[in-house]
């Protein structure tokens, strides 16, 4: 049973490097947040209150209705998990 819960934990620690090397490699080419009037205070925001918190307030504005994202963007579930300040 042990043998078991170590496999499972191997495949688990796999399975975080890979997600994160996929997550670096993504990032390079990920259009940054604007350094403008609109996204400067989100910085100060995610160091406070950290990215979850400050993503909600994305869709404010980059929602189908205002601002739609184009059809080619990722799945836009954490923003800042791909955007960078
Ligand atoms: C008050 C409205 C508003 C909010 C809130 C907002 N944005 Fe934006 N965003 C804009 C507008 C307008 C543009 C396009 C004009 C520009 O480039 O400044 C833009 C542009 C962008 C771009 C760049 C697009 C490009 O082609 O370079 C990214 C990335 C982005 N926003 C991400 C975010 C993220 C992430 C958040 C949440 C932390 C966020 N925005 C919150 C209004 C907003
Ligand atoms: C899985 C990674 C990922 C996530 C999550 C993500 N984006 Fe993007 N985003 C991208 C990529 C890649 C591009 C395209 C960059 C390019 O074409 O140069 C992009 C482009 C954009 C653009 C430029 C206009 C467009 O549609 O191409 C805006 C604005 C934007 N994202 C906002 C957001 C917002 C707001 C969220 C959260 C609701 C979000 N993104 C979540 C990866 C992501």
């Amino acid at each position: 049973m042990s043998i078991k819960k170590r496999d499972w934990l191997f495949v688990a620690l796999i399975i975080i490097v890979v997600g994160f090397f996929i997550a670096i490699s993504g990032e390079e080419k990920t259009t940054k947040v604007p350094h403008d009037e609109t996204h400067r205070k989100f910085q100060a925001m995610v160091e406070q209150e950290g990215k979850k918190a400050t993503e909600k307030f994305c869709k404010e504005c980059h929602n189908p209705d205002q601002l739609p994202l184009s059809a080619a963007h990722p799945p836009p579930f954490r923003c800042l998990f791909c955007h960078k300040f």
